[in-house]
């Protein structure tokens, strides 16, 4: 999918994306950002922030930096995030193709970000080029079933889903191989475990 096709696919739904993604994927945001507020990290990097439903969670104490590559996502955002202690910056930026320096993070988060890149291998080299050598690095995705119905289902829907610059069948394990670091936690996230929090360490 490529980035054209992701900007304009944003910059017709940034209006409605709350409406339809906000509550329905709340609680795996909620806790990527409370994994966040307990640890000591002291900046953060959100790729593909989106509208920033996040921001107002984090700890006012933090730094928090949010790159998107829609601007009417980002637009949204930067209202949401007006007047919040903790947010430093909300910039347009590639997450597979940064320009902040290595290790400059203390904690990289992407939510429903990684099924969305056109190259996840590229965007998890960039995380972890970022994020300091044993920082979080945190991901909130719906996650395939392995096996079973729902993995049949997935693997049915998975061409639609393409088509909208989603890929619906994305497997834990092909994560945590394209990743390259073995996760710490996994957790439920919502939607009956279809989304998880996978807590990796930048080791
Ligand atoms: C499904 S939305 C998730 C938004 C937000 N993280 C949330 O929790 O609602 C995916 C977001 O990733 C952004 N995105 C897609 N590819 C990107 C890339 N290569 N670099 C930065 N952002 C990207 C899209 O513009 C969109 O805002």
């Amino acid at each position: 999918m490529d980035h054209d096709l992701i900007r304009r696919l944003y910059g017709k739904g940034a209006r409605v994306y709350d409406a339809v993604f906000g509550p329905l994927l709340d609680r795996g945001r909620r806790m990527a950002v409370d994994a966040v507020n307990a640890s000591d990290a002291g900046s953060v990097l959100e790729v593909g922030v989106g509208t920033g439903r996040s921001l107002p969670h984090y700890r006012a104490d933090l730094d928090v930096t949010g790159i998107d590559l829609s601007p009417e996502m980002l637009a949204r955002a930067r209202a949401r995030g007006a007047g919040l202690p903790q947010v430093r910056a909300l910039l347009e930026m590639d997450a597979q193709n940064m320009s902040f320096p290595d290790a400059h993070f203390g904690a990289v988060v992407a939510m429903y970000v990684a099924t969305v890149v056109p190259d996840m291998a590229r965007l998890f080299d960039e995380l972890k080029r970022v994020c300091v050598p044993g920082g979080l690095v945190l991901v909130v995705n719906h996650i395939a079933a392995e096996a079973g119905v729902v993995a049949a289902f997935d693997r049915l829907v998975a061409p639609a889903t393409r088509a909208v610059a989603l890929r619906s069948d994305l497997r834990l394990s092909a994560l945590v191989a394209t990743a390259g670091l073995e996760p710490v936690g996994v957790d439920d996230a919502g939607i009956g475990g279809y989304i998880k929090l996978i807590r990796f360490r930048n080791d």
